[in-house]
C-alpha cells in the first residue's frame, strides 16, 4: 500500500475515534425552561455561566453574597432571555444558608434541574503561613456548603432526573505552590463528589455528576492574584463556563477545560519529579 493511502487510512481512523470519545453531542433546546440554581453567579465564570443559561431560555436563580449585584445580573438574564432569573444573597460560611438556598430554588422554580456549584470564598495568593482559621474558614465555603447544597438538592434532582455540577480545578488533582488552603477544598470536592458518583451509579439514580476541572481561567480574581507571577496562559471565562453547561447538559462525569490540563493531570503521575519541576518554576518567587 503507498504510503499516502496509509496516511489517509489513519488520519480517517483518527477522525472516527475523535468522533466517538467527543461523547455524546450537546443539544441547546434541552436547556430551554431547564431550572437551574448557579452558586457564585454575581462575578467571573459563575455570572457568565448565568448568562448563558438565560441565552438558552433557562429558568435560573443566581447566588454569591452581594445582593445588589445578584439584581444586576439577574436583569441582564432576562434581558438575555431567560424564562425567568431570580436572585438570593447568601454567605456559604454559614450553617444554615446552604440549605436555605436550595429550598428557595425548589420552591420558586417548582423543582431544579441543574444545581451548579461554582463559588469559592477568597483565599491569598501566597506561601502558607500557618493560618488554620483561614483554612477552616475556606473548607466551610469552599467544600462543606457544596455537600450540604448536593444533598438537600438531591431529592429534586432524583425526581427531575437531574443534574449536579460541580466547578473543580486541576488543583482539586496535582499540589501547586501559593494556594494550599484552596487546592485542599478542590481535593476534598474531587473525593468527595467521586465517591458520591459511585454510589448513585450503583443505586442506579437518575442523578448524574459532572465533575470540572478547570485550569488557569481569566477571570478577574484569578488575573488579579496570578499577575507577574507566572505565564500560564489564562482561557476565557465565557468559553470556559460554556464548556461547563454543555458537560452538564449532556451527562458527562468530568470536564477538562482546557483539554491539555488532563495530560498535566496524567503526567503528574508518570514522570512526579519532572511535573514538580515544571510547577516550581513556572512561578517566580523572590526569597
Ligand atoms: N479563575 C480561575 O483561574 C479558575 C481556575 C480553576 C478553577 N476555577 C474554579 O471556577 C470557579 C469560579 O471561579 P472564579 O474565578 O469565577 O471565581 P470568582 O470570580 O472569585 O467568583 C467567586 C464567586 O463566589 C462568590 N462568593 C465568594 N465568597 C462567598 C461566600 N462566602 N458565600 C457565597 N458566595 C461567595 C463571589 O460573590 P460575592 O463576593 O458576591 O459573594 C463570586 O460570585 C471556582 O470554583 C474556582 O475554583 C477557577
Amino acid at each position: 500500500m503507498r504510503a499516502l493511502t496509509k496516511i489517509v487510512l489513519l488520519s480517517i481512523c483518527f477522525a472516527v475515534l475523535a468522533f466517538l470519545w467527543s461523547g455524546p453531542r450537546f443539544e441547546a433546546e434541552t436547556l430551554r425552561g431547564a431550572r437551574v440554581l448557579v452558586t457564585g453567579a454575581s462575578t467571573g465564570i459563575g455570572e457568565q455561566m448565568a448568562y448563558h443559561y438565560a441565552r438558552f431560555g433557562a429558568q435560573i436563580v443566581v447566588t454569591a453574597r452581594r445582593e445588589k449585584v445578584l439584581q444586576q445580573v439577574a436583569e441582564e438574564c432576562l434581558r438575555l432571555g431567560a424564562q425567568k432569573a431570580l436572585y438570593v444573597a447568601a454567605d456559604m460560611a454559614s450553617e444554615s444558608d446552604p440549605e436555605k438556598v436550595v429550598d428557595f430554588a425548589v420552591e420558586k422554580l417548582g423543582g431544579l434541574d441543574y444545581l451548579v456549584l461554582n463559588h469559592i470564598g477568597p483565599s491569598p495568593f501566597s506561601m502558607w503561613q500557618g493560618d488554620v482559621d483561614h483554612t477552616r474558614w475556606l473548607m466551610k465555603v469552599n467544600f462543606f456548603s457544596y455537600v450540604q447544597m448536593a444533598w438537600t438538592a438531591l431529592a429534586s434532582l432524583e425526581d427531575s432526573k437531574g443534574s449536579l455540577v460541580v466547578v473543580s480545578s486541576l488543583l482539586g488533582k496535582l499540589s501547586s505552590p501559593f494556594v494550599a488552603p484552596y487546592t485542599s477544598t478542590k481535593f476534598a470536592l474531587n473525593g468527595f463528589f467521586g465517591a458520591l458518583n459511585h454510589e448513585l451509579a450503583m443505586k442506579r439514580s437518575n442523578v448524574s455528576i459532572s465533575i470540572c476541572t478547570l485550569g488557569l481561567i481569566d477571570t478577574e480574581a484569578a488575573m488579579e492574584k496570578v499577575k507577574g507571577v507566572t505565564n500560564v496562559p489564562a482561557y476565557p471565562a465565557s468559553d470556559a463556563a460554556l464548556n461547563i453547561i454543555m458537560t452538564g447538559a449532556t451527562r458527562q462525569q468530568e470536564l477538562f477545560y482546557p483539554w491539555f490540563t488532563q495530560v498535566v493531570a496524567l503526567t503528574k503521575d508518570w514522570f512526579p519529579s519532572i511535573t514538580n519541576y515544571v510547577i516550581q518554576n513556572s512561578y517566580s518567587y523572590d526569597q
